[in-house]
């Protein structure tokens, strides 16, 4: 498919305008700052039990969003929320409950409804096939917090998106390299990374790309040395525009470009900001979690938004991570989606120790446990992707 010629070889936001979430800062002075302002606690949901473990009966609805594989082996969509978690008691760390989806109860303040009249469960179908390829939609997966499921989301989601005949290019933005990693590809095996393409205007996005394994599946690889690319920047004329020119080349040929940025507001990020359509925020649900959340969305991306990109827009909010057990999980879900409502993607990553695993193995969870719930997630979201995209 791509003539790669490097060593290891072988696809306006705007803030949802309903959105009742109101930003109490002013805007920065600098668009890399990377300190988040304090902010005040999320009123918590006045229903809180007095005993945190009991786990109330989910208020959305039951139908099974999961079309479910039935030739699939022995892990079972649950079609209903149980009253109690259903956890295997062989892997006690394992939570894979896919059907607490918000249901976007869209709160009175988003204008859409509310809790207590929940709108029906979307179903995401899939998407026809396409007959051509290209140009392509670049979205940037950002969260300034680390350990979020950034690049978790940009290998599975990738490898969904191939699932579904998209052409899909990964672009690795981060020193720590791990979606290279993830994907098999040893950085010191590559002879141009990310760090060249930025620094060298002799190296073209074309020069560095690799093939996956994943049949329709390309990917930008990065190493350690693109840690030192914010500083060099730092002294180039457009500094913001380096990536989107080198992404430019390759947009015809692909229908997705993701971008998994690194954990932190800088020039690198920036850079990605300026070249996406789009943003994909995975959010873990914890509390100082959504204390970034506000500053992401309401600083920086507004920012790049006025100043750089005004065609940047917030494509969804991801939760991640999700542990139905944990009420704290539910409230911080409920919280998000009470302020950015359908922003905020109804398919919701649940915790598993799949992930971790396949890390060390290097490729997607959609062929390392193709049957899991972990991988029909990550299928969902892309479903529900393409239909958002259009
Ligand atoms: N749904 C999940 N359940 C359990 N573990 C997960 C899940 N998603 C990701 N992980 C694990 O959490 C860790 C961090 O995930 P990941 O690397 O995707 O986050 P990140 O936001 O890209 O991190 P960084 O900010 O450092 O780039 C990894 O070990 C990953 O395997
Ligand atoms: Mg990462």
């Amino acid at each position: 498919m791509n003539d790669s010629t490097n060593g290891a070889g072988t696809e306006s936001a705007q803030l949802s305008p309903e959105s009742g979430y109101a930003a109490t800062s002013s805007m920065p002075t600098d668009l890399v700052s990377d300190t988040p302002p304090v902010a005040t606690s999320p009123t918590i949901g006045p229903s809180t039990p007095a005993d945190p473990s009991v786990v109330p009966p989910p208020s959305v609805p039951s139908a099974p969003s999961v079309p479910v594989d039935p030739t699939g082996p022995a892990e079972p969509v649950v079609p209903s929320v149980p009253t109690e978690p259903v956890v295997d008691p062989a892997e006690p760390a394992e939570i894979e409950e896919p059907d607490l989806t918000p249901v976007a109860p869209a709160p009175a303040v988003n204008g859409g409804g509310n809790a207590s009249s929940p709108k029906p469960r979307p179903q995401f179908p899939d998407p026809p096939p396409l007959e051509s390829h290209g140009p392509a939609r670049i979205l940037a997966i950002v969260n300034q917090k680390g350990g979020v499921g950034k690049t978790t989301t940009a290998i599975n989601l990738g490898a969904s998106l191939a699932e579904l005949g998209r052409r899909v290019l990964l672009v690795d933005f981060d020193p720590q390299a791990s979606l290279t990693i993830g994907l098999g590809i040893d950085p010191l095996s590559l002879e141009a990374t990310t760090y060249d393409m930025v620094i060298d205007r002799d190296v073209t996005a074309e020069d560095i790309r690799v093939k996956t394994a994943i049949d329709g599946m390309d990917l930008l690889p990065s190493d350690i040395s693109l840690s030192g690319a914010e500083i060099q920047l730092v002294t180039e004329v457009a500094r913001e525009t380096t990536l989107a020119r080198q992404l430019e080349a390759l947009r015809p040929e692909y229908d997705l470009i993701l971008i998994d940025c690194q954990p932190s507001l800088g020039l690198l990020t920036v850079n990605a900001l300026t070249a996406a359509d789009g943003v994909i925020i995975p959010l873990e649900c914890e509390y100082f979690a959504l204390r970034g959340l506000g500053f992401l969305v309401d600083k920086t991306i507004k920012t790049v938004q006025e100043r750089i990109n005004p065609r940047l827009k917030i494509e969804g909010i991801l939760a991640t991570m999700f542990d139905m057990r944990t009420l704290h999980a539910r409230e911080i879900l409920e919280e998000v989606v009470g302020r950015f409502g359908e922003t905020v993607f109804h398919t919701v990553i649940s915790r598993t120790v799949r992930f971790p695993e396949t890390n060390k193995l290097g490729e997607p969870i959609t062929t390392y446990a193709p049957n899991s719930v972990a991988a029909e997630a990550y299928r969902q979201l892309a479903r529900e992707l393409v239909g958002r995209l259009g």
